[in-house]
């Protein structure tokens, strides 16, 4: 009956920390990391582009937590940030009175972005900045219409409501939709005539449906830009037929593609716009929806509505006193167009090894600080080495090879990189926007050494760890 002190589970060796995360959180996951060799991080600290691990390895972080790191670990400016809120014992929590730094917040969001987008709701998660414009939407449409739009390949969360709208990696799978599937159209994504193609059919007799169509401006999980004047398109259809539009920037915005919203690289803005991850300056969950003054009012401007949709933990006090820092920070270090200087170097980079590696490297995607490399493993490789089909966690050739390459990343060169499941072949290259020249150098040589020595020998390396590792329901034989 015995619960562990603060103090006792941060002592907790990672071995006794794997049982608990195991036996009470997610086995499936543990299962995973083991197998790309991070199962055995035993983290101390994390500081900046570093994690630093027990057995005095430092690693660098590209992965950003998935989007969440825009100031990397630990940013010192937020650890102040926090400080203060600690030692002026700032009020965090408090509904029924107005909190200041919710009003201070929102105004900066609306300095940040473009005009008429001005009025924000806090959320503590990105789908729930979904969800929050969705409705936003639909109430401000009124009763009658039903439908969205959303694009293939598209990630906008995983609960009931967004996962409506995610059409990406078989999330949906076995799940009831928050929305019924006949409220949801799908069209393909960067294709204008698709999504006309799609009002046209909803509004052959004359009324329509269509509350609103969601896009990513560059898609999280594939990588994938739009076609040039996509997005400014997609504004201009949607405007004609009365259908609001949602540019989903919880990934792509906060600077990572060298402009505050990645939308801002076309003469384009949308009705709403979603931003959460790096908001939150890599310590606290806050995630944003930001409309124009007429579209808020019209949905919850009268005063039996204003309470429509609101949400407990929306805007506590510590997390608007890091997001207010957070986008300090980004002014204050230009890091925004720093972002596209290094983005810029990054894509120079990779074309040179695009380059010299012609065969193993097929395409380059995104830009500024969201790259994706993706590669052409050879069919069959894999399998000359291991019996794919016996393989618990890692079921195709490209899942088990980007598995190795993320392992050999880990393990030989000291650098944490992900991938999408739903593009198995596709290497995600997404640092902090405090990355410096020298970490993107480390980044592309360590490529360069992995594709040099082959994609066997990465793979061979792989099997043995993992046959080392003795990784339950992993079956190498
Ligand atoms: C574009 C986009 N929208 C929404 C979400 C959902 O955010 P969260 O996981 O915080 O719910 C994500 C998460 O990766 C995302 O990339």
């Amino acid at each position: 009956m015995k619960i562990l002190s603060l103090r006792e589970s941060l002592d907790l060796d990672f071995g006794d920390a794997n049982k608990l995360y195991s036996k009470h959180f997610n086995p499936g996951l543990l299962k995973i990391y083991k197998a790309l060799g991070l199962g055995s991080w035993d983290i101390v600290s994390a500081e900046g582009m570093e994690i630093r691990l027990r057995n005095g390895r430092t690693i660098l972080d590209f992965s950003s937590s998935i989007g969440v790191l825009g100031l990397g670990h630990n940013h010192p400016r937020i650890l102040g940030a926090e400080r203060i809120c600690h030692e002026e014992k700032i009020i965090d929590a408090i509904k029924m009175a107005p909190h200041k730094l919710q009003g201070a917040l929102a105004h900066n969001l609306a300095q940040m972005l473009p005009g008429p987008l001005e009025v924000s709701f806090f959320s503590v998660s990105g789908a729930e900045a979904v969800e929050s414009a969705m409705k936003l939407c639909e109430k401000a449409q009124g009763p009658g219409k039903t439908k969205f739009i959303t694009m293939s390949g598209a990630f906008h969360g995983k609960t009931h409501g967004a996962l409506s709208v995610t059409t990406v990696g078989g999330f949906q799978r076995g799940f009831l939709m928050g929305l019924p599937r006949e409220n949801v159209l799908e069209v393909e994504y960067g294709n204008l005539s698709a999504v006309e193609r799609a009002i046209d059919e909803e509004t052959l007799d004359g009324s329509n449906p269509i509350i609103a169509v969601l896009v990513e401006p560059v898609t999280g999980e594939g990588v994938h830009t739009p076609p040039k004047g996509f997005l400014k398109g997609l504004a201009g259809i949607c405007k004609k037929n009365g259908i609001y539009t949602i540019f989903d920037e919880v990934k792509v915005g906060m600077g990572r593609m060298g402009t505050f919203c990645a939308f801002q690289q076309e003469e384009v803005v949308p009705d709403v716009v979603t931003l959460s991850k790096a908001l939150g300056g890599g310590k606290r969950a806050i995630g944003a929806m930001v409309s124009s003054r007429e579209l808020f009012h019209k949905a919850y401007g009268k005063r039996q509505d204003c309470s429509l949709h609101t949400s407990t933990f929306s805007g506590l006090g510590e997390s608007c006193a890091v997001a207010i820092a957070t986008l300090n920070i980004y002014r204050e270090d230009n890091l925004i167009e720093k972002a596209r200087e290094k983005g810029e170097y990054l894509t120079r980079k990779l074309s040179l090894l695009k380059e010299k590696h012609k065969g193993k490297i097929v395409e380059l995607r995104g830009r500024g600080l969201l790259q994706g490399v993706r590669f052409s493993f050879g069919k069959g490789l894999f399998d000359k080495v291991v019996d794919t089909s016996k393989m618990g966690l890692f079921k195709t050739t490209d899942s088990a090879f980007m598995a190795s390459m993320i392992r050999e990343l880990n393990e030989r060169h000291n650098i944490l990189a992900h991938f999408s499941p739903s593009s198995p072949d596709v290497l995600h290259i997404m640092p902090p926007l405090i990355v410096e020249i020298r970490h993107l150098d480390a980044f592309v040589e360590a490529l360069d050494d992995i594709l040099t020595k082959g994609f066997a020998i990465m793979a061979s390396h792989f099997v043995k760890a993992n046959i080392r590792d003795r990784l339950p329901g992993t079956d190498f034989s």
